[in-house]
């Protein structure tokens, strides 16, 4: 029995954040070339897609490319670059079918060009969707966009006060709501720089599977356990 069958519907998470992590290693495990990792890692994101959609979760946020991944070697930068723009040309027709809407966060005007035409192409062809939307970080990182608001909020002669709730407004995820629960697969157990502001109350998941191998029912069972989670706020929950 799928343990989608065990959920409560009524508690599915509005925004699931995501880090994908593991394809080198993983592709590494079969004797493969880091590549080929990404390459299966696509099909997953295509998969996550459709399952959040399915069930109702409203925004997910995929960590595709961080301000630090520019250290990897240039080829491996280059096929991860080439794989953005063949995926968003392949996936647009889907992403339309499911209404689903693309969107960004990070410096994408810095990607190569071709990346940065196709994901404009993309974002604005998808822009009226309203079931779901698919946020690509790309080319970004939790400290980048803080420091980011920051320089916005010093430019703006008309802000006279600053609170939590302002100060995200400066953000790249400024729309979103925060995401209730954080995944990371690959059994790595740190943030690697993502949404550093907006996960401050997230349910934090980590599991071993690395991402070419995160499947439908692993994603149930992430969300199962966030379901059982007992979410205080800082405050008291009275049985
Ligand atoms: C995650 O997998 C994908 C990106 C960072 C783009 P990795 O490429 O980090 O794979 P590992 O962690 O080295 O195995
Ligand atoms: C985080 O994974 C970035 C993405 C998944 C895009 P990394 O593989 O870059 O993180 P570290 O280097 O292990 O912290
Ligand atoms: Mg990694």
């Amino acid at each position: 029995m799928s343990l989608f069958n065990k959920l409560d519907q009524a508690k599915i998470p509005n925004h699931v954040a995501m880090i994908m992590d593991g394809n080198g290693r993983w592709a590494k495990s079969k004797g493969m070339p880091r590549v080929y990792g990404h390459r299966e890692g696509v099909k997953r994101v295509r998969e996550l897609t459709e399952v959040c959609a399915k069930i109702g979760v409203k925004y997910l946020t995929l960590y595709a490319f961080s301000t630090e991944n520019w250290s990897r070697p240039a080829y491996e930068v280059n096929a991860l670059m080439t794989l953005l723009v063949s995926t968003i040309d392949k996936e647009l027709k889907t992403l339309m079918k499911n209404n689903v809407k693309l969107e960004t966060i990070g410096d994408i005007e810095k990607l190569p060009k071709k990346s940065y035409e196709s994901l404009l192409k993309g974002k604005s062809l998808t822009k009226d969707n309203d079931r779901m939307t698919l946020v690509l970080a790309l080319n970004y990182s939790g400290r980048w966009d803080i420091v980011n608001a920051v320089k916005r909020i010093k430019e703006d002669e008309n802000l006279t006060e600053i609170n939590a709730d302002i100060f995200s407004s400066y953000l790249n995820t400024a729309s979103y709501p925060d995401p209730e629960l954080l995944i990371r697969t690959s059994g790595e157990l740190r943030l690697s720089n993502y949404l550093l502001w907006e996960l401050a109350y997230s349910e934090l998941y980590f599991t071993e599977t690395k991402w070419p191998d995160f499947k439908e029912e692993n994603f149930y069972k992430a969300l199962l356990e966030y379901q059982n989670r007992d979410r205080r706020f800082g405050g008291i929950n009275e049985e």
